[in-house]
């Protein structure tokens, strides 16, 4: 070999070495489910029997996953964006937005234009699918933001026949209904089956037309959320589910279900005991949330089928979860979300795909999972790939194998709860939101604290959103629970604790309720003391 040709020979390998591995980037399928609960029966039901078995045979059921907002739209907003609520809200209490989150149905809304997390997705060369609910108001009827190639969304809509908004890119949106079914199938169209095929079917033409592509598909059904209306609403089952036998005919009758807590903030105080029929009714809305489960069950076994038929469940990463979790008659309140109680802000998460081995003692919220999703298309595991304009946390390095040195697994001590009043709810003539019960609180998750009472801690801050919109007064109320020794949040130690450690909690809250990026994923890794 002349020297010439030697130089070209290792000048090539030096070459290939430094070329990044062509290999396609993993596709992403988020399903995400409304009101689901993790802790009152929901995600573990036996109608979503094959769903948990799917995910649990690749250990992907992660049981430390929470909500920062438990409730839809501020939720589903923190996870479109990777935003906290505290960055994402109106700057007064009033009726714009979309349940106090800062969104209009316009493209320069700072929502769309800055925030969302599609163009992320597209500069990686994903095509992104977005089917189902998005936020309850404020989807655009009139463009599709910016990053989506596909779009057919509704705010949640109705479980028969439902309606939504079509596009694809370059196409103008227009709206759709799905009131056709009867007669090919005697039965209405179904919510959960439609939005099933209209994605399954994208994903399917899409692997079909663009192999080398991949692709981000949302499959945000409606269930287990009730059907809005007058009476008593329940959620409605496909209508060849109407009479299916399913185990469970009663909601868990857990330790604090129906209980009287005279030292909890005053609008759990104030709950009269629920009464027989009241328990009768909750007992109805829960096995009717899980027969709507049958046909989420049935949409997993066709996607997991759909991947492997196209050859890609070993190139796909699916994520299972819920917007928030759910209350049914915990603290004599009928049902719900709306609370700083475990109940409410813990939700389920199931994640499986190439790659994904998960920690299950990650903790996590529903900010972290898009910077996550980038993380691991991207297999790093570093926070500088988190976009600026996110508060989450890229959490790959609990979930790459490669990632997993331990120096570099960010783990979460608190996070920060925060909900704005949406005023009087009522629920079964119980008062289960009101304009005094906004709040913040402290979930403090912190196994190797020194002081054992300091390391599974919730507090919480309770204001009036018409005078202190910024939390700037001092709490009308507090709450602190020792979940160690309290699980079940049946002891409000507020009065007893310690005059430092209270203060302690407030001044951590406040800062939380002030972060911005890099601050919030600093100060969540910080411990109390
Ligand atoms: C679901 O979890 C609850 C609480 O851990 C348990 O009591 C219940 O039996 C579980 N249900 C099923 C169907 O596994
Ligand atoms: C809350 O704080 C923001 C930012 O400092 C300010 O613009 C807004 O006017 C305040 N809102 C109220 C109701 O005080
Ligand atoms: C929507 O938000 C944008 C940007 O903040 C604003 O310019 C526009 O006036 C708003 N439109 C409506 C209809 O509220
Ligand atoms: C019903 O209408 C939708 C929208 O036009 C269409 O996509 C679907 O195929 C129709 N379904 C049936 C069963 O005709
Ligand atoms: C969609 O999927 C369901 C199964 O979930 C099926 O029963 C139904 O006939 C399909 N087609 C339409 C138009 O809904
Ligand atoms: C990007 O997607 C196209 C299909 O639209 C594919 O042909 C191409 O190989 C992809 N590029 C990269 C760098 O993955
Ligand atoms: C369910 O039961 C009711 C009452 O017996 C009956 O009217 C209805 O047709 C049944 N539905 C199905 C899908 O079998
Ligand atoms: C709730 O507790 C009260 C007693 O405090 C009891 O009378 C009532 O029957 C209970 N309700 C249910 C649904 O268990
Ligand atoms: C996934 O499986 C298909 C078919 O078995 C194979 O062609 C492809 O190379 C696999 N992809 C990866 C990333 O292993
Ligand atoms: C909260 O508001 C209600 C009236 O809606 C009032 O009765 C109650 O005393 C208030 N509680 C606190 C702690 O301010």
């Amino acid at each position: 070999m002349s020297v010439g040709s030697k130089l070209r020979a290792r000048f090539l390998l030096i070459l290939i070495l430094l070329t990044p591995s062509l290999s396609k980037r993993p596709n992403i399928v988020i399903v995400l489910c409304d009101d689901l609960d993790s802790q009152v029966g929901g995600a573990n039901a036996s109608t979503l029997k094959y769903t948990h078995q799917w995910f649990q045979e690749s250990n992907g059921i992660l049981p430390n996953w929470f909500v920062h907002t438990p409730v839809c739209c501020p939720s589903r907003a923190q996870l479109w964006t990777g935003k906290m609520f505290h960055n994402l809200r109106t700057q007064h209490a009033g009726h714009e937005g979309c349940m106090h989150v800062n969104v209009n149905a316009t493209a320069s809304s700072p929502f769309y234009a800055h925030d969302y997390f599609a163009p992320h997705f597209r500069k990686l060369n994903y095509t992104v699918g977005f089917f189902g609910k998005h936020l309850n108001t404020q989807n655009p009827t009139d463009f599709i933001p910016d990053g989506v190639d596909q779009w057919l969304v509704n705010g949640g809509g109705a479980y028969l026949n439902p309606s939504f908004t079509w596009a694809s890119r370059g196409s103008d949106p227009v709206p759709i209904n799905f009131d056709n079914c009867s007669q090919s199938t005697g039965m209405p169209c179904y919510s959960t089956s439609v939005i099933g095929n209209a994605s399954l079917a994208w994903i399917q033409r899409h692997v079909q037309s663009s192999p080398l592509q991949p692709f981000l598909a949302v499959i945000s059904v409606k269930a287990p959320h009730l059907q809005d209306g007058p009476g008593f609403p329940m959620s409605i089952p496909a209508p060849w589910y109407e009479n299916a036998s399913i185990t469970e005919q009663k909601a868990p009758r857990t330790q604090n279900y129906n209980l009287s807590c005279p030292d909890h903030h005053w609008l759990v105080r104030s709950q009269p005991p629920l009464t027989k029929k009241q328990g009768e009714m909750v007992d109805q809305l829960f096995t009717s949330r899980l027969k709507t489960l049958l046909s989420v069950d049935d949409l997993m076994i066709q996607l997991v089928s759909t991947l492997k038929d196209l050859q890609m469940l070993n190139e796909t990463i699916v994520v299972f979860t819920s917007d928030n979790g759910y209350r049914l008659g915990q603290f004599r309140m009928p049902q719900g979300k709306f609370h700083a109680y475990e109940t409410d802000i813990r939700v389920p998460m199931m994640i499986r795909g190439p790659n994904v081995k998960p920690k299950p003692s990650l903790v996590g919220t529903h900010v972290d999972l898009i910077p996550t999703f980038l993380g691991l298309a991207l297999e790093d595991s570093s926070q500088a790939i988190v976009p600026n304009t996110m508060d989450g946390t890229n959490l790959a390095a609990a979930i790459l194998p490669s990632g997993s040195a331990l120096n570099h697994v960010p783990t979460k001590k608190s996070l920060l709860i925060e909900y704005m009043s949406l005023g009087n709810v009522v629920r079964y003539q119980h008062l289960e939101d009101t304009y005094n019960h906004t709040f913040l609180a402290l979930r403090i998750l912190d196994p190797n604290a020194k002081e054992e009472g300091l390391r599974n801690l919730k507090y919480v801050e309770y204001r009036d959103s018409r005078e202190d919109w910024n939390c700037s007064k001092p709490p009308l109320e507090v709450e602190l629970f020792d979940l160690e020794r309290d699980e079940l949040e049946m002891h409000n130690l507020a009065e007893t604790a310690s005059p430092l450690l209270l203060q302690a909690l407030s001044m951590k809250t406040l800062r939380m309720f002030h972060c911005k990026g890099e601050s919030c994923r600093k100060e969540q890794r910080r411990a109390l003391f």
